[in-house]
């Protein structure tokens, strides 16, 4: 076969069946348990002003180095989404709408990172957010919504891990600690890290790298420096989860790689995927963005899960199989008419999964491609069934003989058959 001229861009991937009927049916899993919960589904343009990407912090990779943007024709610069939750912040200002508001969301976003298996230039989140609110049992609330979404998709490994970040005061005394700790250490740190460390030394608790996990593991933690307000709504977060049954883990280095974070954070990790990539999901709370990005003083808390990486997480553990997509009825029309396709429309109006072979093949043909599509039973019509009034009803899995049925009874006699 000749070499294809393109290929997908690195980092992308065509998906196809039966992955793209998986996802399909995981984000309606994940719209249904939204919809339970009170969100209202928002979808927010792919591209927006790069500003409202730039606000997520200077010292964010996902910033720094791994923004698509460009400058369209009108001369504005534009990024498309890294992630969603600045976009449904500057819908909330825009919009204005009744607080708490409750939004969940579904679509592409778009990194430039180094790809890998479980990690894509383009990849598909599922997410939820609560704006105008800082009662800490929307938290529990919204780690619980991800919870119940993974243990309906079948998920068993799959570990919660929470953090506080503490206000805003607790962080930058946090941070300057983590400044003083990592420079003290800087001769063992990788070079990736010291430069990391320059910028914001809370990132460097995000190395996955080997040199660099044995410093961070002796570093100090947050909870050292919590406010008591701070403590107490973390201690109303564990309280609720408790109560919901939720089994977690406090992580206390779990920082996040976004810097827009304060108070409760969590991260998912699907523990039958490689450590590097087994983050299927995480979240936190933000205070801040809302003014960051020009509004009004809300807090706002939120997640979003990878499904790209929740469907690997999901074949490692064998669970979530795909929605069933084969024909049900098969229809072979050798007539010289349109009876074929007429058929296959009244059928599908019936809720069926149907279809036929190329009308101009043979009826031989069209039995043998009847055989291997999948189909449980075909209905055939020929040019004698035609002149009878009939179709011919046959079996193509399980038992029972090939009979004729009055046209008009065509419709009982497949739905009774598939029952
Ligand atoms: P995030 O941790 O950057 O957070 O992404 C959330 C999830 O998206 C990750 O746990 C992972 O499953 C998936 N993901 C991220 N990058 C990639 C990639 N390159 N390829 C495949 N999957 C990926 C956020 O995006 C925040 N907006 C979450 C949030 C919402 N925080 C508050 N509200």
């Amino acid at each position: 076969m000749a070499q294809p001229l393109f290929r997908s861009p690195p980092g992308t991937r065509d998906l196809m069946p039966p992955d793209t009927d998986r996802m399909r049916a995981m984000v309606s899993v994940f719209a249904d348990e939204a919809t339970k919960a009170g969100f209202g589904q928002v979808t927010p343009p792919m591209f927006e002003d790069i500003g409202v990407f730039v606000r997520l912090g200077e010292a964010t990779d996902v910033v720094t180095k791994e923004l698509y943007s460009f400058e369209d024709k009108g001369g504005r610069t534009i990024a498309l989404r890294p992630e969603q939750t600045a976009s449904l912040c500057r819908v909330f200002v825009e919009q204005r709408p009744l607080t708490p508001w409750k939004a969940w969301y579904y679509g592409a976003n778009f990194r430039y990172e180094a790809s890998q298996k479980g990690r894509y230039r383009q990849f598909d989140q599922v997410g939820a957010e609560v704006i105008g609110s800082a009662d800490p049992d929307l938290d529990t609330e919204l780690i619980a919504l991800a919870a119940r979404f993974y243990e309906r998709l079948g998920l068993r490994n799959v570990r919660l891990m929470v953090n506080s970040l503490g206000d805003p005061a607790d962080r930058a005394a946090y941070t300057e600690a983590l400044r003083n700790y990592f420079t003290d250490n800087v001769a063992d740190l990788t070079e990736q890290s010291q430069e990391t460390l320059a910028r914001n030394p809370l990132r460097v608790m995000d190395s996955k790298r080997e040199p660099d996990q044995a410093i961070i593991a002796s570093a100090p933690t947050l909870a050292d420096f919590l406010s008591s307000e701070a403590a107490a709504a973390f201690d109303r977060v564990q309280a609720g989860l408790k109560a919901m049954n939720i089994p977690f883990d406090i992580e206390p280095r779990l920082v996040r790689g976004l810097d827009y974070y304060n108070r409760t954070t969590f991260e998912f990790a699907a523990e039958s995927l490689d450590a590097a990539q087994n983050a299927v999901g995480g979240g936190g709370r933000y205070d801040g963005l809302v003014a960051n990005l020009g509004g009004p003083d809300e807090p706002g808390i939120g997640f979003a899960l990878g499904v790209d990486r929740t469907l690997l997480a999901c074949d490692a553990e064998g669970v979530m199989g795909a929605p069933a997509t084969n024909p049900q009825v098969w229809i072979v029309a050798a007539t010289a008419g349109v009876e074929g396709i007429a058929i296959v429309d009244q059928l599908r109006r019936l809720g069926l999964r149907v279809d036929k072979a190329e009308s101009s093949k043979s009826m031989k043909a069209q039995m043998k491609r009847a055989n291997k599509s999948g189909a449980d039973v075909a209905v055939i019509i020929g040019e004698d069934e035609l002149a009878r009034g009939e179709a011919s009803i046959k079996p193509l899995r399980g038992q029972g003989d090939q009979h004729s049925v009055p046209i008009e009874q065509l419709e009982t006699a497949v739905q009774e058959y598939l029952e």
